[in-house]
């Protein structure tokens, strides 16, 4: 068989006995799970998609939720089926063949990365005001881009979260579950201050960029699906549960309750939050603000419950870190342990962790969130995240039609269509991204090609085995 189309017999890519050990179970995984959506996608990004689609952004949430919902029912199928801790790199490789499953173990190791540096970044932007408030200097609170030198607490807060994930996994489950309920509460006094003062007038001109993606004389894409493209960010998260598929204890249940219970939960979450900043200000206040939130409620003469919010997003934040770091590393080591990446780096430590691939990626992401800005960081890992969940519905596709009679402990209603909306919401998604992030996007799977064809083809565990 060709390289390109190998492919891992099915049981076979979820490994009977993984060196990770079965600490988590579904209320865990739920907590992984809107530990990992909530985050800077509502609390910073939605000033970042006002400013792409005024009011209408809440059209650009309605989209990206809806595609969202298609990927999230597809990851549900597949996770139940094959419980590996490889996620969608995992269900390709078994369904879809070697290549398609190194483009997408390396989109993979796009998003997650990035999503940890966009987080570290819109977690700053939270924290600079107060560390500012006592004389901390501003230019080491921002990315060169942004008139600083370099963003020092988005590189702290990466070290905190990687050094707590080194030291073991059910450890930092438990402190997500607290932290999880801390930015819950968090966006419902938000809700609860800002709701009432809802103001219609503030939703007209409702659409005043258009609909479709439009690129301004100032370089900027503008319209819905361009800040859809955006806010798309805020919706993922539930992915990552799958990752934690080899440390569930009852993978073939809890997955599904974990990726769809916390997509609900937050879909519901952000409609109230998002119809809440719109009603409460003229979007043009708000847009673009590092700390929307907080600048909203500062407007309205709510300093106190201003303050209150940031101070809960510095505390809370960092459970999207935590969810992402460690999908991550889950990724890393599934990839290395078929034979892609150096072996070196998959060794699991004495506590149950793969330590070595935390730091490792900690690094890298930590000087990407040193110097650059949010949006543009945001918008390269939801390019990732497109291609991954655009090819988990086409595996969902694949296996409904090859392998009908399967056992599939939970079946994604609609089936075919499903997938079908996933793939193409995720392709017009991916069109309305810049035509920036596009290129870098494609630079990087250059890049993952050139990686493939001088080391993975060779050295995969099944090229070894032909
Ligand atoms: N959905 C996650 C966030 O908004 C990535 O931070």
């Amino acid at each position: 068989m060709a390289s390109w189309n190998r492919r891992k017999p099915f049981g076979v890519a979820a490994p009977a006995e993984s060196d990770l050990p079965r600490t988590l179970s579904w209320p865990h995984l739920l907590a992984l799970g809107v530990g990992a959506i909530v985050g800077t996608g509502i609390l910073t990004l939605i000033g970042v998609g006002a400013d792409r689609a005024g009011p209408a952004v809440l059209l650009s949430f309605a989209i990206a939720g809806a595609i969202c919902a298609c990927a999230a029912l597809a990851y549900a199928e597949l996770s139940t089926m094959m419980p590996a801790a490889g996620s969608a790199y995992a269900y390709s490789y078994a369904v879809l063949g070697e290549l398609v499953a190194w483009v997408v173990g390396w989109s993979l190791i796009l998003e997650y990365s990035l999503v940890v540096s966009t987080v570290a970044v819109g977690w700053s932007g939270y924290a600079a005001p107060l560390l500012t408030g006592i004389g901390f200097p501003v230019a080491l609170t921002q990315g060169p881009e942004l008139g600083g030198l370099i963003n020092l607490p988005a590189i702290f807060i990466i070290a905190v979260v990687a050094g707590l994930l080194c030291f073991g996994t059910r450890e930092s489950a438990r402190l997500n579950t607290i932290l999880v309920l801390i930015k819950i509460a968090t966006l419902a006094l938000f809700v609860g201050v800002a709701l009432p003062t809802f103001d219609a007038a503030n939703l007209h001109p409702f659409m005043p960029f258009g609909f479709a993606k439009e690129t301004g004389p100032d370089g900027v894409a503008r319209g819905v699906m361009a800040a859809a493209a955006i806010i798309f960010f805020a919706f993922y998260g539930f992915d990552a549960i799958s990752t934690a598929a080899e440390e569930a204890k009852r993978p073939e249940r809890d997955l599904a309750i974990g990726i769809i219970g916390s997509l609900l939960i937050c879909t519901l979450i952000y409609v109230l939050v998002a119809a809440a900043a719109i009603g409460a200000l003229p979007f043009t206040r708000f847009a673009d603000s590092p700390e929307p939130l907080a600048l909203i409620l500062r407007e309205m003469g709510q300093g106190g419950v201003a303050r209150i919010v940031a101070i809960a997003a510095v505390i809370a934040l960092p459970t999207v870190l935590l969810g992402f770091l460690f999908g991550q590393s889950r990724i890393f080591l599934v990839m290395a342990r078929d034979g892609f990446l150096p072996a070196g780096l998959a060794q699991v430590s004495k506590r149950g962790t793969p330590a070595r691939i935390v730091i490792f990626t900690a690094i890298v992401v930590a000087v990407i969130a040193g110097v650059l800005p949010i949006d543009e960081i945001a918008a390269l890992a939801n390019a990732g995240t497109l291609i991954a969940f655009a090819a988990v519905g086409l595996c969902l596709i694949v296996m409904r039609r090859r392998a009908p009679e399967l056992p599939r402990p939970f079946r994604a209603p609609l089936g075919v269509l499903v997938g079908i909306g996933a793939i193409a919401g995720c392709a017009y998604l991916f069109l309305s991204l810049p035509t920036k992030t596009l290129l870098w996007c494609l630079a990087w799977n250059a890049i993952g090609l050139i990686v493939y064809l001088a080391y993975g083809r060779h050295r995969s565990l099944l090229a070894r085995r032909a």
